[in-house]
């Protein structure tokens, strides 16, 4: 079996720039490392993240999660899954996390215990071996996004502060989260990345 490294955190956190980072190190280093973001990384999946970030209705909360949910199933089946059975390290740029946090924690779509079962019918009950959970302030992120904002992004600081709160809970709870002080630097962040890396033992090729 593989390993697979999710990257977590609000918008603006700088986790996609990380998650690149260190996918572009283990194949500078000899390993097999595929990388996807969530939601995509398959067509269906691609097609749901562009109804979820910029359908102009009102969408429905549990349609929401559901829809979040979808995009993974498919991820995990089409790609994360044969990946990991072929010793591939997989890198997810957001994974169930996000949906515990987004859609539990701020959104309150369905209560705490049915998130968890949803995660883990649309992961196949497969987790992490080591998720970074690259940490901002709600404020620092928001000065981060200067491009056009997508529906989430429009959500606001109040949603955020729950998001985060969502995800330090996560952190406090799960021993396979390492928290990063996004507010440092670039190269630091990296290296502090690829060192946790290095503890799980994986061999090149
Ligand atoms: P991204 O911009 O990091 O690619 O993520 C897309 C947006 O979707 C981002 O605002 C976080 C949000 N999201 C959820 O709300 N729930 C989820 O389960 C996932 C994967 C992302």
């Amino acid at each position: 079996m593989g390993k697979l490294i999710s990257f977590e955190g609000i918008d603006g956190s700088g986790k996609s720039t990380h998650a690149a980072r260190l996918h572009q190190r283990l194949q500078q280093e000899g390993y097999r490392a595929e990388i996807f973001r969530e939601p995509g990384g398959t067509d269906l999946s691609e097609e749901i993240r562009t109804i979820l970030l910029h359908y102009k209705g009102e969408l429905d909360p549990v349609a929401e999660l559901l829809l979040f949910s979808a995009a993974r199933a498919q991820l995990v089946a089409q790609k994360v899954k044969p990946l990991l059975e072929q010793d591939c390290i997989v890198i997810l740029d957001r994974f169930f996390d996000s949906t515990t946090a987004y859609q539990g924690y701020a959104r309150k779509a369905v209560d705490p215990g049915q998130i968890n079962e949803i995660n883990k019918v649309a992961s196949c009950g497969i987790t992490p071996d080591l998720t970074y959970y690259l940490r901002l302030s709600p404020e620092a992120a928001a000065a981060r996004l200067t491009d056009e904002k997508d529906r989430l992004e429009k959500s606001g600081v109040g949603f955020y502060k729950l998001v985060q709160q969502g995800f330090d809970k996560l952190a406090s709870e799960e021993s396979r989260f390492v928290i990063i002080d996004a507010e440092k630097d670039i190269k630091d962040i990296h290296q502090e990345i690829w060192e946790h890396f290095e503890k799980l033992n994986v061999q090149p090729g």
